[in-house]
């Protein structure tokens, strides 16, 4: 319940680029968020760990101690600090007290969500995470509650703006991975330290919470098959462009049916070709879109910025405000299930399809080998495609669906026979051809 005054006291963990941007709105705006919530919000306490350098926010609402100011006479806990402890300790006591807690701490969320949620369930708090999946773009409440009623089978989008800047400079521009992520450094779109960004753990996090809200799963972020970019080449790109295709960094979580009808999740984040003609094509730069796929709803595409701070802190204040509501209210919002606990799926089982360029050499029966590598793997080839060269052919070669590990291993096979000069690209393909 709120404060005897009636107001709704926040404190707010954190205050960099997201958490300046929520002080920002809840100082600036506070009569129209108290006139939307039927009760006054304050702003209790701004937890740093820095406070000599923030002369910018009210003195005395700053402070470095975070765990006092969660123990303390709040209603709400705002978590914009990011990383696993102490914040994860943090926010169980926050819940194990009944106070609603916001985060957008993607990291946290997809390795403990399950004792996080359970906390909450048990002393009836609210936990809303909007933020940490694609900034701006209202996607986890839609799959919580707006689709609670119908059945998801896929959710497949671009859900990491640094990777999406990268891949779509080097389509439009034809240069190499480590002459683009220096630009995208200097210009300030990838941070000092890039790996979580270029090798997908940042995706898989992600990933992970999409898949859990989608399939009522609880999937973790060591759950989701991880490739990055780093291995992307101005070659890997050329070939897409041949083919009338692009390259970007999807995550695809999906509901699997086995022969028998059991079903599993998969959850995968890795670079894909994509027809030109696709919708997530068109997405470029730092720009996050997701597709998701239901059976009565059909095919949705949930498109806007998935970073920065204005952006981010428009999906935390929706929180707030759901949050500060519910508390005015006397209940909790609608929670998140995990009730059909259905098992992962591995990588190797997954079906995917390969889009495979190779050098060759330029004689009767080089074609009949590779074919016989496809063959003995039990992967069907889609499409053919040759280009010859002066003493050598580029084979092209697209496969229908098949489980990844016996993709993986005819293309091994294949690599090792005297007549492939060299497998100059290989990536997994999505989308009809145009
Ligand atoms: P920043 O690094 O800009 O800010 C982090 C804040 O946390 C700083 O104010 C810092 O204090 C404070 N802090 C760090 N450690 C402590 C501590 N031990 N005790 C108290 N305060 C501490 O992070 P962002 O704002 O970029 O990100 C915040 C969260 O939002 C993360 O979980 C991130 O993944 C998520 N997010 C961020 C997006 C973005 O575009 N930036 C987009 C979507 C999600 P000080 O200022 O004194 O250093
Ligand atoms: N580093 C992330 C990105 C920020 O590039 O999309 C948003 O989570």
């Amino acid at each position: 319940m709120p404060g005897e005054d009636g107001s709704v006291r926040v404190a707010l963990l954190g205050c960099g680029t997201v958490g300046s941007e929520v002080t920002r709105v809840l100082i600036d705006d506070a009569d129209e968020l108290a006139a939307r919530i039927g009760a006054k919000v304050e702003l209790a306490g701004i937890a740093v760990r820095r406070p000599d350098k923030h002369p910018e926010l009210p003195q005395h609402l700053l402070t470095a101690d975070a765990g006092a100011l969660v123990e303390s006479d709040v209603d709400v806990v705002v978590e914009l600090i990011g990383g696993i402890e102490p914040v994860r300790d943090w926010l169980l006591t926050a819940l194990r007290k009944g106070k609603a807690v916001v985060t957008a701490n993607k990291a946290l969320l997809s390795e403990h969500s399950a004792e996080l949620a359970e906390a909450a369930g048990i002393s009836g708090a609210d936990l809303y995470y909007e933020a940490s999946v694609a900034g701006a773009i209202p996607l986890l409440r839609p799959l919580r509650e707006s689709l609670a009623g119908d059945r998801i089978t896929r959710v497949m989008g671009i859900v990491n703006g640094t990777t999406n800047y990268i891949l779509s400079a080097m389509d439009s521009t034809g240069a190499g991975y480590a002459d683009t992520l220096d630009e995208a450094s200097r210009l300030g779109y990838a941070e000092a330290d890039p790996t979580a960004d270029v090798d997908g753990y940042d995706a898989a996090s992600k990933a992970a919470i999409l898949a859990s809200l989608a399939f009522h799963t609880r999937v973790t972020a060591s759950d989701v098959h991880r490739e990055g970019i780093a291995g992307i080449s101005a070659s890997d790109i050329a070939a897409a462009r041949l083919l009338n295709r692009t390259v970007k960094l999807l995550a695809i979580c999906e509901r699997v049916q086995a022969d028998d009808g059991t079903e599993s999740v998969s959850a995968r984040v890795h670079p894909v070709m994509i027809p030109r003609t696709h919708q997530l094509a068109g997405v470029n730069g730092a720009f996050n879109a997701v597709y998701v796929e239901a059976d009565a709803a059909g095919e949705l595409m949930f498109y806007g910025q998935g970073a920065g701070g204005a952006p981010t802190a428009s999906a935390v204040l929706g929180d707030l405000v759901a949050a500060a509501r519910n508390r005015v209210a006397g209940g909790r919002g609608p929670r998140e299930s995990a009730h059909a606990a259905l098992p992962v799926r591995p990588m190797g089982q997954t079906p995917t399809r390969y889009h495979i360029s190779l050098d060759v050499a330029d004689r009767a029966g080089v074609l009949a080998q590779v074919a016989q590598a496809f063959a003995t793997h039990d992967v069907s080839i889609a499409a053919v495609r040759q280009r010859d060269r002066t003493s050598t052919a580029s084979l092209v070669i697209v496969t229908h669906s098949a489980p990844d590990a016996a993709l993986r291993a005819t293309v091994e096979e294949i690599g090792k026979l005297d007549v492939v000069r060299e497998v100059v690209s290989v990536m997994r393909v999505e989308g009809e051809d145009s």
